[in-house]
């Protein structure tokens, strides 16, 4: 997968789907030459010609030769600052001399036949078909090495890239910027598009067309954030949901982190991203590494449904913990919006009952079941059963739970700390301050120093302790704020720029050693919902809390837009009570069930208050959802009708491996009088078969060629008669 061409001195890496191709030209300079569909073979078409460039300036070099050259023109793989080329850098180091000048140029490779594995960071697996080329970059004046790694999967469209940097010098150095890809394209009319939002509106997709300048993306906040996804893709202008060329790039990382976008004034087009630098500095002593995340990249011809599913695909197989792939995800109660910090031993064994009853497969105790938690001021960090509510501690609830064939899962916030807790008291240098200021609290609660490797070995035996002599099937891992003062007294003052990063080595530290103790613990992440959904978190926990807002109709847009980055087997998406407890909207059952099975269906409600129609309701939802739960969550997933778009209307649909099985789920939020008439146009059915088609709510039935289906498409008709409802349609192959 992976050559070197000694004429051309150019490396291809390139399968059955995608070529990547990387040049090393006459000053040395690593280029970036392709990336895209699969090509054959590589000669020296792409290599940019060279010519002179008013106020461009010459690298160092051989200067007689170099009038036409200048690093400012030239598309390149891992652009320096100080090296003369002016567009935003992926690599800032101040020297022991205090100077910023860094100019690296080719020095070896080695191809390895299995893929590079990060040694401090989480970072994609490939347990068979993984390649890597390794290219090492020296600025021989400095004596830094920088080390960057692509690796290849098989025949999936995807390259992972990595980058080390090595102080080979006799003086510390520190780093002040090291993203982990950038990507220059020449002259491109590319929009691009991201996922912004907030705290229960995230990752809504926004469409930008690319103009000149730097335009860039970032969260700030010590955690992937609401705000921003750590994600950009570029897409060709005429690119839809289905046609169109797609470049897009993730970060396998939960911590500050930066998405630049930049045309030059020859209209040429980098995108990069990497580790936030604004608060960001290492210190790098002689002989030491620094390792960035791992970029995942990926091209798609068919659109941004193409680019999602090649994400998808590769977050189930190489992305989460091996053990879940394919594994399907328990359908769950949670009581968090049933009871909140109401509860007591009886409350959740009658909570318990009645999920049995509904044939759910898990129980999930949420915030509240430790220290003295009544409300949100107090015990982060005492994580020690609260006999208080559980007189028998959690061994009682949790073999209740397994003496009615429940699994038991738990919730925990392993990162944080009251001030109002044993923990604090003890240890109040153990919280990131602002060094002398007061505390500056959210949520009325503090950030543990996980860049102190003490508190991640107190808090992971405090856990291990608490969970002794219970079976626990899943955690919900939840972080309820972000890192505003980052001052931790455990580093010297030059150390403090590393904090943040320091802070996410930490956390992945606490992940590891907790799915190294309980190998098949379903870990679920969470932070107030989906402020931090991101690869890194999902390569320890296969599912994430999508978001705090459970309102239905809201929920489109968050499910709809987390599809871009990520399949519907890592969404929790629940069923709550109406009138909704973020939005106070009042939405059907059927409605709320049609959305969340968008995602890993679960109820967060008082489940015990529900009527009989209600639980009979919902004992059908879940005995359809457990029939078609693996198309559901394993299935291809597209989305048809953006809500983007047209706020009053969203469809999506998955679809089996054998294209036998596809659920299509269509939304309205307000119907219209005189309205328009809506057709579907399901896909990836096979054109010659023959398949039945039924809506869950009885009103459509009828049968039609896969062709037919895919190209004339189907009426949803009756209309729909109510705002805020929807029509799930089963589509079944009838003769194989
Ligand atoms: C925020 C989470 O997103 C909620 O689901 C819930 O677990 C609360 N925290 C508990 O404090």
């Amino acid at each position: 997968m992976i050559q070197f061409c000694e004429t051309t001195k150019k490396f291809m890496l390139s399968n059955a789907t995608i070529s990547y191709i990387i040049g090393v030209d006459a000053q040395g300079v690593l280029t970036h030459e392709y990336f895209g569909k699969a090509i054959r073979s590589v000669s020296k078409l792409g290599a940019m010609p060279e010519m002179t460039r008013n106020w461009e300036v010459q690298p160092i070099g051989d200067l007689d030769n170099l009038r036409n050259y200048s690093l400012g023109t030239v598309n390149q793989e891992f652009p320096t600052f100080g090296s003369g080329d002016f567009r935003q850098s992926a690599l800032k180091v101040r020297f022991g001399h205090g100077g910023v000048n860094c100019d690296l140029r080719y020095d070896s490779y080695e191809i390895l036949s299995e893929k590079h594995q990060l040694t401090t960071l989480p970072c994609a697996h490939a347990e068979e078909m993984g390649e890597t080329l390794m290219i090492k970059l020296v600025d021989e004046v400095e004596q830094l090495e920088v080390k960057l790694y692509y690796s290849i999967y098989g025949e999936q469209p995807i390259i992972s890239r990595s980058v080390e940097v090595v102080n080979a010098s006799s003086q510390a150095i520190e780093i002040q910027k090291c993203l982990s890809a950038s990507l220059d394209f020449t002259h491109g009319t590319f929009d691009f598009i991201h996922l912004n939002g907030a705290w229960g509106r995230e990752r809504h997709i926004i469409r930008e067309t690319i103009k000149p300048g730097a335009k860039r993306l970032a969260s700030n906040r010590g955690i992937t954030s609401h705000n921003q996804a750590a994600f950009i893709a570029l897409l060709e202008r005429d690119t839809n949901e289905f046609s169109g060329h797609v470049y897009g790039m993730q970060l396998m990382y939960s911590g500050n982190h930066v998405e630049i976008v930049e045309q030059d004034h020859y209209r040429n087009i980098r995108a990069q991203i990497g580790i936030g630098d604004d608060h960001f500095n290492w210190v790098l002593q002689p002989g030491e590494c620094f390792e960035a995340p791992e970029a995942i990249l990926t091209f798609s011809e068919h659109g941004l449904n193409g680019m999602s599913q090649n994400f998808h695909r590769f977050i189930e197989n190489n992305v989460i913990p091996p053990q879940f792939n394919q594994a399907l995800r328990p359908i769950l109660v949670n009581n968090w919006e049933g009871t909140y910090f109401d509860f007591n031993e009886a409350k959740i064994i009658e909570m318990m009952d009645t999920a049995c009853e509904l044939g759910v497969d898990l129980f999930v105790l949420d915030d509240g079941w430790f220290g003295k938690r009544n409300s949100d001021n107090v015990s982060l960090g005492d994580w020690t059963v609260n006999r208080e509510k559980l007189p028998n501690g959690l061994e009682k609830i949790a073999k209740h739970a397994e003496a009615n064939g429940l699994m038991f899962g738990i919730w925990i916030e392993p990162e944080m700390v009251s001030i109002d807790s044993d923990l604090y008291r003890k240890h109040p240098d153990w919280v990131l301050n602002g060094y002398q200021k007061p505390l500056s609290p959210s949520r009325n609660q503090h950030i543990l120093d996980f860049s102190r490797p003490e508190v991640v070995d107190y808090v992971f035996n405090l856990l291990k302790g608490s969970f002794a002599n219970i079976t626990l099937s899943y955690i919900k891992w939840d972080m309820n704020r972000n890192l505003s003062q980052v001052y931790s007294h455990y580093l010297l003052a030059g150390q403090q720029g590393e904090v943040p990063h320091r802070y996410v080595l930490g956390m992945y530290e606490l992940a590891q050693r907790i799915r190294n103790e309980w190998p098949h613990l379903l870990i679920e992440g969470c932070s107030g919902g989906g402020g931090r959904f991101d690869l890194g978190v999902l390569s320890y926990a296969p599912q994430i809390w999508a978001s705090d807002n459970t309102d239905a109709v809201e929920r489109i847009k968050i499910q709809y837009g987390t599809s871009i980055i990520a399949p519907p087997s890592t969404m929790g998406a629940h069923v709550s009570a109406v009138p909704n407890h973020q939005t106070n909207r009042v939405t059907t059952l059927a409605h709320r069930a049609n959305v969340a099975y968008g995602g890993l269906l679960g109820y967060e409600l008082d489940i015990t208050q529900l009527t009989d129609d209600e639980k009979a309701c919902m004992k059908q939802q879940i005995a359809f959802y457990r029939k078609y739960q693996s198309v559901l969550q394993f299935g291809t997933f597209y989305r048809l009708l953006s809500p983007f778009d047209d706020d009053n209307e969203a469809a999506w649909m998955s679809i089996n491996d054998d294209q036998s099985v596809a659920i299509v789920s269509y939304f309205v939020n307000q119907v219209e009088v005189s309205f328009p008439l809506r057709k579907l146009y399901p896909v990836g059915l096979l054109p010659e078969k023959l398949y039945k088609i039924e809506s869950t709510d009885g009103k459509q039935q009828f049968e039609a060629y896969g062709d037919e289906l895919m190209a004339i498409g189907f009426y949803v008709f009756p209309q729909l008669e109510s705002d805020y409802s929807s029509r799930v349609y089963v589509i079944e192959m009838i003769e194989a």
